[in-house]
């Protein structure tokens, strides 16, 4: 993770610098807390490395990607109640060290604080970086809309899942690169091709969270295994399994998404060992193979000589080995 260690370093500073006042407690004490505990700070490390592609010094970026990376945080907290989570980056959640209300409203001071940072966007673009951050802030909350009505439908296609997914978390990152190249005036049209890159690894970053949902390793990847198996997630593996498996397994299957009394991690366990079984891991490493390789493909399309994308190249390639 060197060539992360510089950005990663100034943005944890610099969201330990954001001001907001210490009362009421309750409201600031879950900010600050959410804020502490780590995470891979993926985003705003987009919007810098972005920003400096196109040759521009990225801290004329800073404030915008302290905001994104205020604003992903925000959609944690009301994510976790939402998903019924009770841990994250290997520590109780909001929700469960205070309480669902605390979350909700230490959430939505987020969302502003986020905003507050937005606004700190150069003069000359600040209108366009505002306009994409509300754009995608909105498409987050379709695809979080999205991510709930399927948990109680069984005949929710790929398409869908992808579009779901392409809303909750991939356009996340192609708004980072976007804002990062409109920061640095580049082309618009190269800037048009990085948010398609971002999308295409953003598509990937959320197939192997999926993954990792069920084959992770719970102290590394700091949830807990299993979670969208028992609020009956559609992912990409579920879909499938749901599409491949046959007889028993299929009859299995359907009997655990529609059981409502159960031992957890039995179901855990009998999902998992379906999805083994049908092949399911093997076809998400290839889907999520798909589109780290489309989005590659895109950024190398970008009009700047080569070593300029070499930081976002060896991210891309973090990302998809990642198991955190
Ligand atoms: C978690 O995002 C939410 C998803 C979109 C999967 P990250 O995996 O980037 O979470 P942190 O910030 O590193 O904890
Ligand atoms: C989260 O998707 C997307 C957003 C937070 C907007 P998940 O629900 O899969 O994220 P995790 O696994 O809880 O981090
Ligand atoms: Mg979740
Ligand atoms: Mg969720
Ligand atoms: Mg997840």
């Amino acid at each position: 993770m060197e060539i992360l260690e510089k950005y990663i370093t100034a943005i944890n500073e610099g969201l330990a610098a954001i001001p907001y006042p210490l009362e009421p407690d309750n409201l600031y004490a879950p900010v600050r807390y959410e804020l502490s505990l780590g995470g891979k700070r993926i985003r705003p490390v987009l919007m810098l490395m972005a920003c400096e592609m196109f040759g521009t010094d990225y801290h004329r970026a800073m404030a915008p990607a302290l905001g994104l990376e205020m604003f992903h945080n925000f959609t944690l907290l009301h994510d976790d109640v939402m998903d019924n989570a009770d841990v994250r980056r290997g520590k109780p959640t909001v929700h469960k060290v205070w309480n669902e209300n605390t979350a909700v409203l230490s959430g939505d001071a987020m969302q502003i604080l986020a905003y507050v940072q937005m606004t700190e966007a150069p003069d000359f673009c600040r209108k366009e970086v505002l306009d994409i951050f509300s754009k995608t802030a909105l498409e987050i909350c379709e695809g979080q809309q999205y991510d709930m009505e399927f948990e109680d439908r069984s005949d929710v296609t790929e398409k869908e899942y992808l579009n779901m997914i392409r809303l909750k978390t991939a356009v996340l990152l192609g708004g980072a690169l976007k804002i990062g190249a409109v920061i640095a005036e580049a082309h618009p049209f190269d800037a048009a091709r990085l948010y398609q890159f971002g999308v295409n690894i953003g598509l990937a970053f959320q197939l192997k969270d999926d993954y990792l949902d069920v084959y992770g390793d719970s102290a590394v990847f700091g949830k807990n295994i299993g979670g969208d198996i028992l609020n009956n997630k559609k992912t990409y593996m579920l879909i499938n399994a749901l599409r491949l498996s046959e007889g028993k397994d299929r009859e299995e299957l359907l009997s655990w998404i529609s059981k409502k009394e159960y031992d957890p991690r039995e179901k855990v366990r009998c999902v998992t060992d379906i999805y083994t079984r049908v092949g399911i891991k093997e076809l998400c490493e290839n889907k999520m193979q798909e589109y780290y390789e489309k989005g590659i493909g895109l950024l190398k399309e970008i009009n700047v000589e080569p070593q300029y994308i070499e930081p976002l190249l060896q991210l891309s390639a973090l990302l998809i080995e990642r198991e955190n």
